[in-house]
């Protein structure tokens, strides 16, 4: 085949070309966390050294059978060739319904209190573009998951109010400091430093939203099957005036499917899915299919075997990198939930960061989420058993 033609102009003339195209303001933000370091992982291993990537929440577990042949089934389906809805498929919302009451004990409408979403990551990010006009102020938790202060605050040119999370209060915010916000975004358990919420904090959360009926309370659940101890409660338990999410992502170890819900208070559901008509054409029902097959495999409020499995090995796994951290002199966050491990190394993060990345080991750098992360570090023990003990013997003499 003759190339002669196929390109317009030589390397030389590209870089003469005088750049033209200016990215809005709303891009004026430092790298996204997630691919900045998933550029720094691809980085190292092109160089040849060996590389153990704890950075980012990616699980490497098996999805249970039943959900991939649920979503392979579903592309000889007529139905799935052609655009699935914004607000996602009927008996898939159904199922939503029926899994939230049996897990949760809420009853929801699924015409008017289930959204289908494309992961959470996408509902979070949405939601804020349903309520938030320029100025309007965004409570974000510092540190938090940065999707809430960049898409869900930055991005619609909203004013962020830090919430401050201490370890000694188990980072929770104090609810009393939250004064008249358009949008507060809560997750537990929680990313990065796998607290859990107490009954006690979700009954004073429930108070707040029902005294503010003009802020939006959303409620990130991504890590809700995520708990080795006790389950998570939902916040519909306490207030009808909530924005939950949830996620097939980290229920299943499916976060490439990329599909989601988001439950809660009719109006705010009707907004999202207002929103997703102008943007988006849904998830796709393969996906949907698998999020139903999962959520149907509940008995009750009693996960499937698989969902079991995931927490034995996430829960060992934590236990391994939380001892050799210990061994080691630092201060490791303790809690029961997530598949994350959340550790205090210094005032500065950066220099152990880069110390461990000499010897082919990526944390999240604590500071990616918020300045409340200053001195903190992530691990994700979301990387096979053979890495998690290279990890534990590598970081030993850090
Ligand atoms: C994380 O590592 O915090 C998450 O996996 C990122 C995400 O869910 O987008």
């Amino acid at each position: 085949m003759c190339l002669v033609g196929v390109f317009r102009y030589n390397s030389q003339q590209i870089k003469q070309m005088k750049p033209s195209f200016k990215p809005s303001d709303r891009l004026n933000l430092p790298a996204y966390p997630f691919a900045d370091l998933e550029r720094k992982a691809t980085a190292l291993k092109a160089s040849g050294k060996p590389v153990y990537n704890l950075s980012i929440g990616d699980p490497d577990l098996t999805p249970p059978r039943f959900v991939i042949e649920a979503a392979q089934k579903a592309l000889d389906d007529p139905r799935s060739h052609l655009y699935p809805s914004s607000r996602g498929d009927y008996d898939v919302r159904c199922s939503v319904v029926k899994w939230f009451e049996g897990r949760f004990g809420v009853k929801l409408d699924p015409d008017k209190q289930v959204c289908i979403t494309i992961g959470a990551k996408e509902g979070l990010a949405n939601i804020a573009r349903t309520v938030v006009n320029p100025g309007d102020t965004v409570a974000v938790p510092d540190p938090a998951y940065p999707v809430y202060g960049r898409a869900g605050c930055q991005m619609v040119d909203g004013k962020q109010v830090l919430l401050k999370l201490y370890p000694e209060h188990g980072f929770l915010p104090d609810l009393k400091s939250i004064e008249s916000v358009k949008l507060l975004y809560l997750n537990y358990p929680n990313n990065p430093t796998g607290a859990e919420a107490p009954d006690d904090f979700l009954v004073e959360l429930g108070k707040l939203a029902d005294a503010n009926p003009a802020m939006t309370l959303v409620y990130d659940m991504a890590y809700s099957e995520m708990c080795f101890d006790h389950p998570a409660r939902s916040i519909l338990e306490f207030t009808p005036n909530a924005i939950e999410l949830h996620s097939l992502s980290k229920m299943a170890c499916t976060t490439g499917y990329r599909v989601g819900f988001a439950v809660g208070n009719p109006d705010r559901i009707a907004a999202l899915i207002r929103i997703k008509e102008e943007i988006d054409s849904g998830a796709p029902l393969p996906f949907q299919l698998a999020l139903q097959a999962m959520l149907n495999a509940y008995r009750g409020d009693v996960p499937p075997q698989d969902i079991l499995y995931y927490r034995e090995v996430f829960s060992r796994r934590r236990k391994l990198i939380i001892e050799a951290l210990e061994k080691m002199g630092f201060d490791v966050f303790n809690s029961q939930a997530t598949f994350y491990v959340w550790f205090k190394v210094d005032d500065d993060e950066m220099p152990f960061i880069s110390r461990a990345l000499e010897k082919g080991v990526l944390f999240t750098p604590g500071s990616g989420f918020g300045p409340g992360g200053r001195g903190w570090v992530r691990a994700s023990v979301t990387v096979p058993d053979d890495v998690i003990a290279a990890v534990v013997s590598a970081i030993e003499d850090l």
